[in-house]
């Protein structure tokens, strides 16, 4: 079976994203990896989205050219995801020659075909969301945001009739045929569509934004960034040209994104693909958002967590753990250091990385090392329930609670107190346990690969292979 994950491409004005932005992302690999080792044939997308006034406006601010600006980030992004252990397969940038012409391809198809039309569009913009607001987003006339009026504004613009899907997407969304989750936000979604589809502009004037790319119809207007940068979902996976690797792919299994920008994806890129007679996404997961210290992370608050900084300091696994056992997935959540490092002590020190090493060590010690047959209780049963409806906090939960199981095994069987007696059933004990940690390794690898990897070289031969403790405590 292929499977096909995509995450929202990062925005070049992030620079240097925070761990909100690096959350999806993280999330995506962990669900990919998962279905790899099922042996599902994988493939997960991200990408960066680099046309747009604000990139503009940030590549004027530095003094250099837009082109000059988006290659300078370039590499920057990847070396995050990189750096953060991210195994993506596909990763677009949408000035890529390709994902342009693709697009602009698009676009005539739409044009073509009636859904895209030259009229007036009377605008409520928010230069700093790159969106456009809706009375009911303004709080006292002021994007929430950003704490500015939006520009109003009468201009020439070409126009998406999504209006037209209105009906299509209440049916498709109701049904779950585009699935949106969690279900609270499904529910969010089909409200808003269901007060009215508006046609939008997605159109702007050259003079206004020339970092863009250009309507093939029209060389004057060059597409509303959010548009075209939606499209490279498919044209990451060879829309039109390659349409072998495209049918193998879409329709995604899963797109992954925060709450910020659900709605767009429900409405606006979910007509895209309706008024290109393509198939919807299978299903769409909404992450909540991150915060830190109960509020939203901010430069001038000085809560923001760096991933990087993170990773560097307690490495990627321990991130990975923290993130997903501290926030219910789709939940917004709070997280701060030192519950991280209460995470480390209390779930990787004295649990997993205690278990591991204690039962390495009785039968390096009891037995020479070798590690006897056994038997294993240990279900995958829940953890893989739990996966597939992406309840990741829940498959967390569930290997934690296997942990404890272990642990207390250990001490009914006291494998001590047998070795001391010389008891045959000393083997079995031992062999049970290391049976129990194998398996439980197999659901740890999609969220603690590196670890993983550590394990399996402890207990993967048919001699314990001792190593350092995975865990050491934190000192204060
Ligand atoms: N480039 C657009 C997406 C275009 S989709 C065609 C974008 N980029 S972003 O860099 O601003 O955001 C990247 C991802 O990070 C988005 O999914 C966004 O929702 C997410 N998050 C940004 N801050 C976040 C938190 N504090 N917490 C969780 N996720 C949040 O949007």
């Amino acid at each position: 079976m292929s499977k096909f994950y995509e995450v929202t491409p990062i925005y070049y004005v992030n620079a240097k994203p925070h761990i909100g932005h690096a959350y999806a992302t993280i999330a995506a690999d962990i669900i990919a990896r998962y279905h790899r080792d099922k042996g599902d044939d994988t493939y997960l997308q991200t990408g960066t989205d680099e046309h747009g006034e604000k990139i503009q406006e940030a590549a004027k601010k530095e003094g250099i050219s837009e082109k000059d600006f988006v290659d300078k980030y370039a590499k920057h992004f990847r070396d995050y995801w990189d750096k953060l252990g991210i195994d993506y397969d596909g990763f677009v940038r949408t000035t890529d020659k390709g994902h342009i012409e693709a697009a602009q391809y698009a676009l005539s198809q739409m044009h073509e075909k009636g859904f895209i039309y030259k009229g007036k569009y009377k605008s409520t913009y928010c230069v700093g969301c790159e969106q456009y607001l809706t009375k009911s987003d303004l709080e006292k006339g002021m994007c929430p945001v950003h704490q500015k009026e939006p520009r109003i504004k009468e201009e020439d613009a070409y126009l998406f009739k999504m209006s037209a899907f209105q009906e299509t997407l209440i049916q498709k969304i109701t049904d779950d045929e585009l699935e949106i989750l969690p279900k609270s936000r499904k529910n969010e979604v089909l409200t808003f569509i269901k007060s009215g589809l508006e046609d939008i502009s997605i159109s702007r004037p050259q003079s206004q934004c020339s970092w863009g790319v250009e309507l093939p119809f029209d060389k004057d207007h060059t597409v509303y960034v959010w548009v075209e940068a939606f499209l490279n979902y498919i044209t990451g996976i060879g829309w039109p040209n390659n349409m072998k690797k495209f049918r193998k792919y879409w329709p995604a299994d899963l797109q992954i994104l925060g709450k910020d920008i659900l709605r767009v994806h429900g409405t606006i890129w979910a007509s895209i693909l309706l008024a290109l007679d393509l198939p919807l996404p299978k299903r769409i997961f909404s992450t909540g958002f991150l915060l830190s210290g109960g509020r939203k992370m901010s430069k001038s608050l000085g809560n923001v967590i760096d991933p990087l900084e993170v990773s560097g300091k307690y490495g990627n696994d321990v991130l990975r753990h923290f993130l997903f056992s501290e926030v219910a997935f789709g939940q917004d959540g709070d997280v701060t250091i030192e519950r991280l490092e209460e995470r480390y002590n209390s779930d990787l020190s004295n649990g997993l990385g205690n278990l591991v090493q204690r039962v390495a060590v009785m039968i390096d010690i009891y037995l020479g090392g070798k590690i006897p047959k056994g038997k294993t209780e240990v279900d995958k049963k829940p953890y893989e329930r739990h996966m597939e409806s992406l309840e990741l906090h829940k498959a967390v939960e569930y290997i934690w609670s296997e942990i404890q199981g272990l642990d207390q095994y250990i001490e009914e069987e006291k494998p001590w107190q047998l070795a001391k007696e010389k008891d045959k059933r000393l083997k079995d004990v031992l062999g049970n346990l290391a049976i129990s940690i194998i398996k439980l390794n197999e659901m740890l690898a999609p969220f603690m690969p590196e670890t993983a990897e550590k394990i399996d070289k402890i207990y993967g031969g048919s001699k314990i292979k001792l190593g350092k403790p995975l865990f050491p405590r934190l000192e204060k």
